[in-house]
């Protein structure tokens, strides 16, 4: 595998792929590499002759009082994971080098950046479109693949490629969950051994909203009955039914529905969704 620290040597190499004509596509991280990662990166070999991943804790999408210093930091691990299933090239840059005069530039995330997480984490969206647009810079890929956890992310950075007339294309990747349903995240590790118990009952509860707005529950009662289980142990941020193309309030024409959520478990924050049809309902 080729690991990349600096831009220049980088561009370069992928100057060389292009010129082979072979396909580009990127698949950033934060490292701390798990199941579901893998999952994103066999997708972008699907995607395209060669795969490029970043491994970058972008510091922008993190307010201070949030987990930057505490985020896992696991390169030597991540290095031999992706070396594993044969990657081909990985950037893990300094913060000079992303951001070489600061890290100023604001995006337009629009509504979507400001509702959901987007109320808690304020700047949230705004530091991942930075990043995003600047590694998208960086490797020109011809696509880009992310996960459908961070659905709001997801929907974000979609528009954001749109409105800039970038031409990567993006593709997205179903959760992958462990088997008792908790979604794959990095910031499980942070669960002690009661917590991370405890987290199924999460996905549970969506689950549990869905099967009721099949069963022809209204969504506020469907909601509403979900709320109540998961308070008693979680703190619940938000719960909502949403369109799923552009997470405005449903309607009877929306055919994509989203089930979306985050709470807090002791100190860690989870978030989890399910995406269904209504023609499933
Ligand atoms: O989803 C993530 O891990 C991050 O938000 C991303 C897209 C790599 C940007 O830092």
């Amino acid at each position: 595998m080729h690991i990349f620290e600096k831009i220049g040597p980088l561009e370069d190499y992928l100057d060389s792929c292009r010129e082979d004509n072979r396909s580009i596509t990127l698949v950033p991280t934060m490292g701390g590499l798990h199941e579901g990662h893998l999952q994103l990166i066999e997708k972008a070999k699907e995607c395209s002759d060669m795969v490029v991943v970043s491994v970058f804790v972008n510091p922008t999408q993190f307010a201070e009082n949030e987990d930057f210093k505490a985020y896992p930091k696991t390169l030597s691990e991540d290095k031999r994971l992706l070396e594993a299933i044969k990657v081909e090239a990985m950037f893990a840059p300094l913060d000079n080098e992303v951001y070489p005069d600061g890290n100023s530039q604001d995006y337009d995330v629009g509504e979507m950046g400001k509702i959901l997480c987007g109320i808690s984490r304020p700047i949230h969206f705004n530091g991942v479109a930075q990043v995003v647009s600047r590694l998208f810079d960086i490797v020109k890929p011809d696509y880009a693949v992310f996960g459908e956890k961070d659905y709001q992310q997801l929907l974000i950075i979609k528009s954001l490629v749109e409105r800039q007339g970038i031409k990567t294309t993006i593709v997205s990747v179903p959760t992958l969950r462990e088997s008792d349903g908790t979604a794959m995240s990095t910031r499980n590790n942070y669960l002690s051994p009661e917590d991370r118990a405890n987290a199924p009952l999460f996905y549970q509860q969506l689950v549990a909203i869905k099967a009721a707005i099949q069963n022809g529950t209204d969504i506020s009662s469907a909601t509403g009955q979900a709320l109540e289980t998961l308070s008693g142990v979680f703190d619940v941020e938000y719960i909502e039914v949403l369109n799923a193309n552009n997470l405005t309030q449903i309607t009877t024409s929306s055919n994509e529905i989203i089930i979306i959520s985050a709470v807090r478990l002791g100190e860690t924050r989870l978030i989890d969704n399910i995406v269904f049809r209504r023609s499933d309902v």
